[in-house]
């Protein structure tokens, strides 16, 4: 089905990411319309209702629900966690809807393949958040690329720079800190971003081996400093000196990170700095010692890919850095390109073995016309953008360079998961043939 209109959208998950992409719908009403959201918790359900002027038989407990029931909506948002998106997504599927999906998209290679296959088999697109490509800056270098500016890729190399804050926010006292219940880990779920941009640049050319090592250096109840206590804000007589104190990350900076910080006071529409402080000394998962949360994902790893045509590529991910920072080289026959995200710049540079020369080098400024958290958006643009090019996909209008389809998705997914086996084996891992998708 395809309703007349704006096309007509399910949120599955009434999460922050779910909304964010949904917020789409309020600016272009034209094109995009909620007509539902389906969350087992209250209180979303009730804020999505409230944010779209849902009404009660539009609001369902969970996205089996709305599957059980014939198809009334174009697509579905799904924002729910990593471990519930292909639960959640393949009863979708088979009812008939298109899909936006939150990375991650699997925990495993099977899950990933399974929902490969329920897409394939229901004829349903599926396009997955990768929204650093939707970004000016990487959209950009990978237009250059493709016009064949910097000629064959020979290497790629990408690093996130992970900060303190988000490091111990995410993965240390947050959401993504123990793969026994997240079951993503953390190179999956903070960098199949950069590891899909590098399947993207290296477009049409499958990986071939991995090899990767990484480990958690810093999180550890034996690093704690001397005398440390379990909760900043209750037993701890060294938290005025601690780089990682709950009051300093949380209460200092009360809007950083607030929808995870703050999940158990969603209640409240305006917590005050009391109610705040008094969950990080009782039951607040963010207020604990980040030395002894037990995390059971890395601070650091590095991964190494080889490609079919013999050219290599590098990611290196480390938590804990002052400043997070993404950047991006790529060395080709004929020149490379190198940026950092958060700088909105690249330059293009190219040999130039004329007498007195070296090289050339073009400046990219992105900036011009904007700050990349003011006039571009969540992560730097990508977010709306997304959301444009998703609306477009399912309408079969003209799409973007930065497009995604599943199986696009896939090759990065893949380099994930081969690299925390090698990680893990202590070994090289050859990466399956992409076109090799075991469907029953
Ligand atoms: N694209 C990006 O750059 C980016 C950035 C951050 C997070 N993420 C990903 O976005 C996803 C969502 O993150 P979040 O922080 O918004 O999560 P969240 O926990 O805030 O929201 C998930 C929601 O799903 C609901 N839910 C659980 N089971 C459900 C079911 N069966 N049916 C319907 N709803 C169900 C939960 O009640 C919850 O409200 C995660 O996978 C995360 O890794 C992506």
């Amino acid at each position: 089905m395809r309703s007349k209109g704006p096309l007509t959208a399910i949120i599955v998950g009434a999460g922050h990411r779910a909304l964010t992409y949904a917020s789409y719908a309020r600016k272009h009403p034209d094109e995009l319309s909620i007509v539902s959201v389906a969350d087992p918790r209250p209180l979303r359900r009730t804020h999505a209702a409230e944010l779209f002027g849902l009404r009660p038989e539009q609001c369902f407990e969970s996205a089996e629900e709305v599957a059980s029931r014939p198809q009334f909506a174009d697509v579905v948002i799904n924002g729910t966690m990593d471990h519930q998106h292909v639960p959640t997504s393949l009863p979708l599927l088979a009812a008939g809807y298109d899909m936006l999906l939150e990375k991650p998209f699997a925990t495993s290679v099977d899950e990933m393949w399974q929902l490969a296959c329920a897409a394939r088999r229901h004829e349903r697109r599926v396009v997955i958040c990768h929204v650093l490509r939707f970004t000016p800056f990487y959209a950009a270098i990978r237009q250059q690329v493709a016009d064949g500016v910097i000629g064959d890729i020979l290497n790629v190399q990408t690093v996130e720079h992970v900060s303190y804050h988000h490091m111990a926010v995410g993965f240390v006292r947050g959401k993504w800190s123990k793969k026994s219940t997240c079951h993503s880990s953390m190179l999956m779920s903070k960098c199949c971003h950069d590891l899909d941009l590098i399947s993207w640049v290296k477009s049409g050319i499958a990986p071939r081996s991995v090899v990767s090592f990484g480990s958690n250096l810093q999180f550890r109840p034996e690093n704690a400093p001397e005398g440390a206590g379990t909760r900043c804000l209750v037993d701890c007589p060294i938290e005025a000196d601690c780089l990682y104190s709950a009051r300093k990350h949380y209460l200092d900076h009360p809007d950083r990170w607030r929808f995870y910080v703050w999940e158990s006071l969603e209640h409240s529409d305006h917590p005050t700095i009391e109610q705040k402080a008094r969950s990080l000394e009782t039951d607040n998962p963010y207020g604990r010692c980040v030395w002894k949360c037990d995390i059971e994902v890395v601070d650091h790893q590095s991964v190494l890919i080889q490609f079919e045509d013999g050219s290599t590529a590098t990611h290196n991910m480390v938590g804990g850095a002052a400043r997070p920072s993404r950047s991006i080289h790529l060395i080709g026959t004929r020149g490379e390109i190198q940026g950092v995200f958060e700088d909105q710049r690249f330059v293009v540079r190219h040999i130039d073995p004329r007498p007195g020369r070296e090289y050339s080098e073009q400046a990219i400024d992105l900036t011009a016309g904007g700050d990349m958290h003011g006039a571009f958006g969540g992560h730097g643009g990508g977010d709306m953008r997304l959301v444009a090019d998703f609306v477009r996909v399912i309408r079969g209008e003209p799409v973007s360079i930065s497009t995604t389809g599943l199986e696009d998705s896939i090759t990065g997914h893949l380099i994930g998961f081969c690299a925390d086996q090698a990680m893990e084996e202590h070994r090289i891992v050859e990466v399956a043939p992409q076109e090799f998708i075991p469907c029953p």
